[in-house]
């Protein structure tokens, strides 16, 4: 049993294979948060909840004289505003008389097998013999609002998710405030770590120690961004890889989103995280209700290398949907940086026929197809091919590229729209846009207003129509700009608070509808690169363009970055052209390989421009990459290096579920003179089984001569072109990297399980 209910004690307990979460019904009726960290097999530990008399912090007045209970000082499952809870809260509601009090009391419970849904919003999935649905309905004291916490237990995942809905059965009212979830923790060493970044730049690790007061990651750009991702761990200080307490916390959200820690006047410290308040107001009348997003959260007391991976199989195996969540992800290429607008059918044609020759399966064809779609400020909108540009067209030119024995995808970006485009000419109220302002414009583009069912017909049906005739096997959809000027004239002007949600749950509807029409169409999701990475997205598609950025060094932190939350198999990484686009680093075909190698790997460059020798090389990556797919999108990932930490190599390693099979990648960061040595550790393997390791590639180099170790134990002998060693030796004492002996140079190494 997942999840039991002690009567007598009012305790609801939540097991997970590795954790416990536990929370109480207080003596005066809130749900009073208990634990949530390492496995406690059995019993209350509402022992740990205390309080006593504080002064400027009330109790609720059936406390009467007790007054050592207080809501701003005692844990809570959601805690709400105006009550005498001054800390961050879930719930501001203002009522029909303009009050904002809500007292959330339990009124009743329900446990069953399987997990919750949320309509119209993405969600962990699981099977009903592993999971179970807790639901605490809470209603206010004294209105007829009510709010159902939902928590699912997946306990072989070692996750719990939450989800809440607030009920109004009363007169209509207004939310001005309504987050997922709270953490109520009575501890003050912890630390927050956050993803932040920029175009370009996704996702760079950084942490710092909660404080008195608040620190917050939050996005208010109508998407999740690319300055600060939905994704955070709350670790004791210290924490590491593989050592001390932490917890994930993920939002299943594509849009604005609060996540804020705050550790009150007594050192302990609230989590709360969701649907971000700025902007936000809902207005719910008689028997509506409104649903707030998951949260997922994740446990572990072996740092978060093992809290990493908890996520990546959860996400791979129970948010990913439909075929590819399974299926082999064909490598491809993309014409976006060989190319950019110019785009003609001869030239697909032939970019695609060079790369097929290279054993590319896949040949996407990138932005400026459509409409009149010769640069970023005009054509979007207009999903019609360009004849132009493509004389027989997107379905014709499918043709072709399926007669040479290649799949065929192409790139859209349904939520926008230019005024340079016939849609705008017909519908320029279908934008978002304030009346009697002018709308602020980013990359010369306005957005449409996805909250409208008219718009999104639209785009289903000009785009579905090319998905139905064309033989499309590959979608990559784009969203390039922050959401600005938010206005409707699908809600009245009080409500017009309503609209950045109902804009997400807008592009969700036309995601569902897209991909359960298409079910064989490869998804790729793509926000300027990796605007909009985020577990919402993945829900409807199970990768997402990484980064705009290319520069594989730079690949190197973001990919690190993005591999605390979101799987291997979600980050699309692609090999691109040397110097490289964006930063004009050389860099070496191997090492490039290296690095795009660790996610689902593509190719972005004019394939037709290289030499031989480069052709051969690729040739020989693309069936390297296809041996080893299912290891590295499904095996166990593990950070052997932080990018925040070594500024001199990073290395990693992919170790097969049954732990025989591993491989170890690293990339010399800064080459020094006179070079002290460097080693890893390697992890994941068994500590009694012998393993065989090899250098596969040593960039520029004869692979041989890895300087592994010698022979003879170093005593003079001739170097060793492998190794065998006992899995201990390789976690525990760890393998030499070679002496580099330049910048970016990198390695490759296969570990092989052998008797002995
Ligand atoms: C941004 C994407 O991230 C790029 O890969 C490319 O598709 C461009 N948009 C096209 O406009």
């Amino acid at each position: 049993m997942a999840v039991v209910f002690d009567e007598k004690k009012m305790v609801f307990t939540l097991q997970t294979r590795n954790s416990t979460w536990q929370m109480q019904v207080g003596r005066y009726g809130h749900l009073l948060h208990l634990y949530y960290g390492r496995k406690i097999q059995d019993g209350s530990l509402d022992y740990l909840v205390r309080g006593i008399n504080r002064g400027f912090s009330g109790a609720p007045y059936e406390a009467g004289e007790d007054r050592s209970y207080s809501l701003d000082t005692y844990p809570q499952e959601y805690p709400a505003y105006g009550v005498g809870d001054y800390r961050t809260s879930c719930l501001n509601a203002e009522h029909g008389d303009g009050s904002r009090a809500a007292e959330l009391l339990f009124d009743s419970y329900e446990i069953r097998k399987g997990k919750y849904r949320l309509d119209g919003l993405p969600a962990v999935w699981a099977e009903d013999k592993e999971s179970e649905t807790l639901k605490v309905v809470l209603k206010d004291k004294s209105s007829q609002v009510k709010v159902v916490l939902y928590y699912g237990v997946l306990e072989e995942y070692d996750v719990i998710t939450r989800a809440c809905q607030v009920r109004n059965e009363g007169e209509g009212i207004w939310l001005d405030r309504v987050l997922s979830a709270c953490l109520d923790l009575q501890r003050s060493d912890l630390e927050m770590i956050t993803f932040y970044g920029r175009h370009t730049m996704e996702r760079s690790l950084e942490r710092g120690m909660c404080r008195h007061g608040k620190i917050v990651a939050d996005s208010i750009r109508g998407t999740s961004s690319h300055q600060q991702n939905p994704f955070v761990i709350l670790c004791e200080k210290g924490a590491g890889e593989g050592w001390g307490e932490c917890y994930g916390i993920s939002l299943v959200y594509s849009g604005n989103f609060l996540a804020e820690a705050e550790m009150d006047q007594i050192g302990q410290t609230r989590f709360v995280m969701g649907i971000h308040p700025e902007g936000f107001r809902w207005r719910l009348e008689r028997g509506e209700s409104f649903t707030a997003p998951e949260v997922v959260f994740a446990f572990s007391e072996k740092g978060y290398g093992n809290l990493s991976r908890k996520f990546h199989r959860l996400y791979r195996e129970r948010l990913n949907r439909g075929k590819y969540r399974n299926a082999r992800r064909p490598v491809l290429l993309n014409n976006w940086e060989a190319t950019e607008f110019h785009i003609t059918e001869e030239d697909m044609v032939s970019l695609a026929a060079s790369a097929k020759e290279l054993g590319v399966e896949l040949f996407v064809m990138d932005d400026g197809w459509f409409g009149g779609r010769d640069h970023d400020r005009c054509g979007l909108g207009d999903w019609m091919p360009n004849r132009k540009k493509l004389p027989s067209g997107v379905t014709g030119l499918a043709e072709k590229i399926h007669g040479m024995g290649m799949m065929f995808g192409i790139w859209i970006e349904p939520e926008m729209v230019n005024e340079d485009s016939g849609l705008y000419r017909v519908h320029p109220d279908w934008c978002m846009q304030v009346p009697g302002r002018t709308p602020n414009r980013e990359r010369g583009q306005l957005a449409l207003d996805m909250s409208r069912r008219e718009v999104r017909d639209y785009l289903f049906e000009s785009i579905g129509s090319i998905l139905k005739e064309a033989r499309v096997d590959y979608v990559k959809w784009d969203m390039n700009r922050s959401l600005s000027d938010v206005w409707s004239v699908s809600c009245p002007s009080c409500r017009q608070g309503e609209i950045l949600h109902r804009y997400v749950l807008g592009v969700y509807e036309l995601m569902e509808r897209f991909t359960s029409s298409f079910p064989d169409i490869l998804w790729e999701g793509c926000s300027g690169g990796g605007g909009r990475f985020d577990a919402g997205i993945l829900y409807y598609m199970p990768q997402i363009w990484c980064s705009d950025n290319t520069d594989a060094v730079e690949r190197i932190s973001i990919q690190y970055g993005t591999s605390f939350g979101y799987p291997v198999s979600s980050m699309g990484a692609h090999v691109s052209a040397s110097p490289n686009l964006q930063t004009k680093r050389e860099m070496s075909l191997e090492t490039r390989g290296i690095v795009a190698m660790a996610g689902v790997l593509g190719y972005e460059l004019d394939v037709r421009k290289l030499s031989q020798d480069e052709r051969e090389a690729i040739k020989e990556q693309i069936r390297w990459y296809k041996e080893h797919q299912e290891l590295i999108l499904n095996g166990d990932y593990y950070r052997l290096t932080a990018v925040e930490e070594n500024p001199d190599y990073a290395a990693w390693q992919f170790v097969s579920r049954d732990q025989e099979t591993s491989l170890v990648s690293a990339v010399c960061l800064h080459a020094r003179s006179n070079p002290p040595f460097l080693r890893v550790r390697l992890k994941g393997l068994r500590e009694n089984m012998w393993y065989r390791i090899r250098c596969e590639m040593f960039e520029g180099r004869d692979k041989q001569k890895t300087e592994l170790g010698t022979e003879d134990n170093g005593t003079g002998g001739e170097e060793a072109k492998e190794m065998i060693c006992l899995g201990s030796g390789l976690m525990y004492a760890g393998v030499n990297l070679p002496v580099f002996d330049r910048d970016y140079q990198s390695v490759r190494y296969v570990v092989e399980a052998v008797d002995r």
